[in-house]
């Protein structure tokens, strides 16, 4: 079967950046879960849904058009939803709590499964998530769990929003993200954990091309 590296971790572990190296050096595909739940949060705002409103945004999850618009060099892909250009908006640590916020939902995880089934096609996919390694891929071949301390990670988060230009201070986004974290770890559904067979990587104080380096060799030892 199409081999799966699944890289799972909290919020400003280098997940993202990560899991887009790794997946341009294998030549794999690369699955954003977390772009999913995202756009999801994003589409039940703009349809002035209530966000702890399950049925409602259930529906919302089931019927969503989202795409993935990759740029030339795949360092700028755009997102879709419903046809508009959410990229931006979907950064926001403001999109990153609606996303928590709605994926504690038993049926809009559910309504998200096929879709981050079909990203598994030759020659090989990197999944970027919570439960690529537990829930969605738990066959996958290759698994890593990627984390850094808290300051570390919120640092992190910190340097990228500054760099896309959004305002934010240290302080708040440092609370902000323990609070996600938090909550996605004590769900119900699908909690924010490592997988039985998952390589720990803590990149607190590590260069992006070490972890990389180091997440390659568990692909190609
Ligand atoms: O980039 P960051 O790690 O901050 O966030 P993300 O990966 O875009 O995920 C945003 C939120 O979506 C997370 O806080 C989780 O609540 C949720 N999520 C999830 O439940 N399952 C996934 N596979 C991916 C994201």
């Amino acid at each position: 079967s199409v081999p799966v590296l699944t890289i799972d971790g909290p919020s400003g572990s280098g997940k993202g950046t990560v899991s887009r190296l790794v997946a341009e050096q294998l030549g794999w595909r690369l699955l954003d879960s977390g772009a999913l739940y995202r756009a999801v949060g994003y589409a039940a705002g703009m349809e002035g849904l209530d966000l702890s409103d399950g049925d409602a945004v259930t529906r919302c999850a089931q019927s969503v058009k989202i795409r993935f618009q990759p740029s030339a060099d795949g360092a700028d892909t755009r997102i879709l939803v419903n046809g508009h250009d959410a990229t931006d908006e979907l950064r926001t640590e403001t999109a990153g709590a609606a996303a928590s916020a709605i994926a504690s939902i038993p049926s809009v995880r559910q309504a998200l499964v096929d879709l981050q089934l079909s990203f598994r096609k030759p020659p090989g996919l990197v999944a970027d998530g919570r439960d690529m390694g537990t829930v969605i891929f738990p066959d996958a071949p290759y698994k890593v769990f990627l984390t850094a301390s808290a300051a570390e990670r919120a640092k992190r988060r910190y340097k990228q929003l500054k760099e896309k230009g959004l305002g934010v201070t240290l302080g708040t986004l440092q609370r902000e993200i323990e609070a996600r974290d938090e909550r996605d770890a004590s769900r119900a559904v699908a909690p924010l954990k490592p997988a039985e067979d998952a390589l720990l990587v803590d990149s607190t104080g590590m260069p992006i091309a070490d972890v990389v380096a180091k997440v390659l060799a568990v692909v190609r030892p």
